[in-house]
C-alpha cells in the first residue's frame, strides 16, 4: 500500500519554506495530502479557496499531491484519508514548544498517527506567512520567498507603492 502523509497548516499564504517541505515529504512518502485548515478564530488575508488555488498552482508539477480544505480535528482527517503521519516543519527552536504540544495532543487523540518533523532548507528558516504578509503589505518585495502564484496574488492585494 502506498504510504501517505498529511501536511496541515493555515498556508495564508504558502511560502517557499512550505513548498520545500512538500518536496521533502514526497521523498519520504508516496502520497501527500496538503490540508488547508479553516480556523474560525483567525481571519486570514486569503480565503480558503484562494489558498488552495495558490497551492495547486505552485505544486502542479509535483506528483501524488492532493490539496483539501479541512474543518475539524486534524487526526480525524488523517484517519479518514488513510494516512499514517502528520508533517510539520521546524524552522527554529522557537517553533518547538507549540509543535511539541500539538504533536502530543494529536498522539493522545490517536496514538497510531505519528508526527514527522522536517526542517526546511536553511535559506527559508526565517520565512513565515505572517512576515510575508507584513512585508508585502508595506509594498516590499517578496520575490524568491514565495512561489510565483503567491507573489501574483499578493501584488493584487497590495499593489506596489
Ligand atoms: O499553519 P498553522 O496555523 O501553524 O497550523 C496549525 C494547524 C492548522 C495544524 C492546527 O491548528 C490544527 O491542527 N488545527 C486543526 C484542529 C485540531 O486538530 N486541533 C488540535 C491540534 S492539537
Amino acid at each position: 500500500m502506498p504510504s501517505r502523509a498529511v501536511y496541515p497548516g493555515s498556508f495564508d499564504p504558502l511560502t517557499n519554506g512550505h513548498l520545500d517541505l512538500i518536496e521533502r515529504s514526497l521523498r519520504i512518502f508516496d502520497e501527500l495530502v496538503v490540508a488547508v485548515v479553516t480556523n474560525p478564530a483567525k481571519t486570514g488575508l486569503f480565503t480558503d479557496v484562494e489558498r488552495v488555488e495558490m497551492i495547486r498552482e505552485a505544486t502542479h508539477e509535483l506528483r501524488a499531491i492532493e490539496v483539501v480544505i479541512f474543518d475539524g480535528l486534524l487526526v480525524d482527517l488523517v484517519a479518514r484519508v488513510g494516512a499514517r503521519a502528520i508533517i510539520r516543519g521546524l524552522r527554529a527552536v522557537s517553533d518547538f514548544e507549540y509543535e511539541f504540544q500539538m504533536a502530543l495532543m494529536n498522539r493522545k487523540l490517536r496514538e497510531e498517527i505519528e508526527t514527522v518533523f522536517l526542517m526546511p532548507h536553511e535559506a527559508y528558516s526565517y520565512i513565515s506567512s505572517r512576515l510575508i504578509k507584513e512585508v508585502a503589505g508595506y509594498g516590499g518585495t517578496v520575490t524568491g520567498l514565495v512561489p510565483k502564484a503567491v507573489e501574483k496574488q499578493l501584488l493584487a492585494k497590495f499593489p506596489r507603492r
